[in-house]
């Protein structure tokens, strides 16, 4: 190498290494500068990046029903009048609206009639929930929920799941977070996201937070035995007199240890199936309804004997018996509560015998309520649901009998 080549040489790495450091620096120091990237809540920002991800969000718009599911809102109080017996006294027998899309979520809880306690009601509603937390704190829980149900823009959206990585899946919901540090075992990847929302929880009275009920597990024997200890009630009923819980929701609960849950599903093999788009390619359907409109894709795969139309006739059926015990159930439940009604109006009933058949009220109405509440008639666990509906038919039964007898 001649003196002149070394002398390029040494320009030219000195010049890379100026070059290098230049960069380097001017990296760390914007990096200092600028702040975090802000949250991505608009799903439309992913819409070039995952199109046939971000089509399949957009059809949770889509109104189309199946035999019990589907998004068109169904008036609950129309559908069940004895709904507004066994829920006398309490929000959900002036207004009750089955659930539909995940678009939706924001706009139907500022537009449903029913009181809302604080702004934690908005936790599962809008993506905008996290922020408003790290802005407000635990002072968010009880704030007006009109006034913070105005700062939010987004319902659910992929920030929900993934915050700013689409791909990744993350916990958004402070209360969930909390609750799945109580459980004793960990909540399957593809179902955790799910558990955020899809579950029974309960708001605490003084300071309005959402608790989930989780100390001793996830039955409703758990569930019991965690609000009895703490003599919670969501309200009384108005001419019985007994305290009653209103169980919301309950997917993740009913779904666990069912038949599919022990093969190792979770909610997205049958609510997330892979598609097919136009030319062929694989994609995570992101369109979260009744799995019997994706049968194909969700269910053919294992159960090989079945079609499309076969296999939603099975699921129908079982539905049915599911949908008559439960309005079995309910016409019992209230043939009970008018009867201890005019027991209570008389004044006619020793107090003991009370406090033993307001118990029975009780425990009946959280079983049935766990199985009507649960949004999928019974489909995530139906031996499950058979077992609480007749227990819960079983209580009444006894509470009647008390009745006649004493
Ligand atoms: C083995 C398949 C399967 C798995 C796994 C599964 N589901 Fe479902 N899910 C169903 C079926 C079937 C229905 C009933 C659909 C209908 O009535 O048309 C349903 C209904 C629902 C509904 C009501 C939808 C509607 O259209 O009314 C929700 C919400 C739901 N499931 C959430 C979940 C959650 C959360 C999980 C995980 C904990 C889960 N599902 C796991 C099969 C499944
Ligand atoms: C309710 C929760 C939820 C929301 C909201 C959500 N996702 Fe997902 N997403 C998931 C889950 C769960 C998976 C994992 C699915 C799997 O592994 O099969 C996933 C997977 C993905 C993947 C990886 C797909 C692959 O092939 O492995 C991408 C990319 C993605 N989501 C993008 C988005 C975008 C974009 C949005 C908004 C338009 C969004 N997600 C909204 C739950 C969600
Ligand atoms: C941030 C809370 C949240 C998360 C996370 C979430 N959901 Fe939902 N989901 C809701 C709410 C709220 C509704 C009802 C929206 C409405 O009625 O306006 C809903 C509705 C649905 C429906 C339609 C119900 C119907 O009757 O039409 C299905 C199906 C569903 N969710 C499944 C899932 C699955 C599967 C996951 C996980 C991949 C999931 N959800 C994650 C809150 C959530
Ligand atoms: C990974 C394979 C697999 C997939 C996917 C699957 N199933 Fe199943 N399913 C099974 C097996 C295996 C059983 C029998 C389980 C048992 O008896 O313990 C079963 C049982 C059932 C039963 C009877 C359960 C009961 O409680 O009586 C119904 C109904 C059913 N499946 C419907 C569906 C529907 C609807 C889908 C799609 C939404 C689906 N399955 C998706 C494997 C699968």
């Amino acid at each position: 190498m001649t003196k002149t080549q070394k002398y390029i040489l040494i320009s030219f790495l000195i010049l890379v290494a100026v070059f290098v450091g230049y960069n380097f620096t001017r990296q760390f120091m914007t990096q200092e500068r600028e702040p975090q990237p802000s949250k991505i809540l608009d799903p439309a920002y992913w819409q070039d990046k995952y199109p046939d991800i971000y089509q399949s969000y957009l059809r949770n718009s889509n109104e189309g029903d199946t035999e019990f599911g589907g998004e068109q809102q169904i008036d609950y109080i129309k559908k069940y009048p004895q709904i507004s017996v066994l829920y006398e006294g309490f929000g959900f027998s002036k207004e009750y609206f089955s659930a539909r899309g995940h678009v939706y979520a924001l706009e139907d809880v500022i537009n449903i009639g029913r009181p809302k306690p604080g702004a934690s009601c908005l936790a599962c509603k809008s993506s905008d929930y996290e922020r408003l937390y790290n802005k407000y704190g635990e002072d968010l829980f009880a704030m007006d929920f009109v006034q913070m149900a105005n700062e939010a823009k987004y319902p659910i959206t992929c920030y929900s799941c993934h915050r700013n990585n689409p791909g990744e899946l993350h916990i958004t919901v402070p209360h969930a977070e909390i609750g799945f540090k109580q459980l004793d075992f960990e909540i399957e990847r593809g179902s955790k996201n799910c558990a955020q929302c899809h579950v029974e929880y309960y708001i605490d009275p003084d300071t309005k937070a959402i608790v989930l009920p989780w100390k001793y597990g996830l039955t409703v024997e758990d569930y019991e035995r965690y609000f009895d200890e703490k003599n919670f009630a969501d309200w009384v009923h108005p001419r019985t007199g007994t305290p009653l819980i209103k169980i919301q929701h309950p997917e993740y609960e009913m779904y666990r240890d069912s038949p599919h849950h022990r093969l190792g599903m979770d909610c997205n093999a049958c609510h997330m199936p892979k598609m097919e788009n136009d030319q062929g390619e694989t994609y995570v359907s992101h369109w979260w309804t009744s799995p019997l409109k994706t049968a194909r894709e969700s269910c053919l795969g294992c159960h090989v004997n079945h079609d499309e139309q076969s296999i939603a006739d099975w699921v129908n059926s079982k539905q049915q018996e599911v949908e008559d015990k439960t309005k079995e159930a309910m016409d019992l439940l209230v043939d009970l509560i008018e009867k201890l009604a005019v027991r209570v109006e008389e004044g006619n009933i020793e107090d003991d015998i009370l406090e033993q058949v307001r118990n029975l009220h009780r425990r009946a109405q959280i079983r049935w309520d766990f199985i009507f509440a649960e949004n999928s008639t019974g489909s995530h666990h139906f031996a499950r649901a058979h077992a609480y509906l007749d227990e819960s038919i079983d209580l009444a039964k006894q509470a009647l009998q008390i009745l006649e007898n004493n």
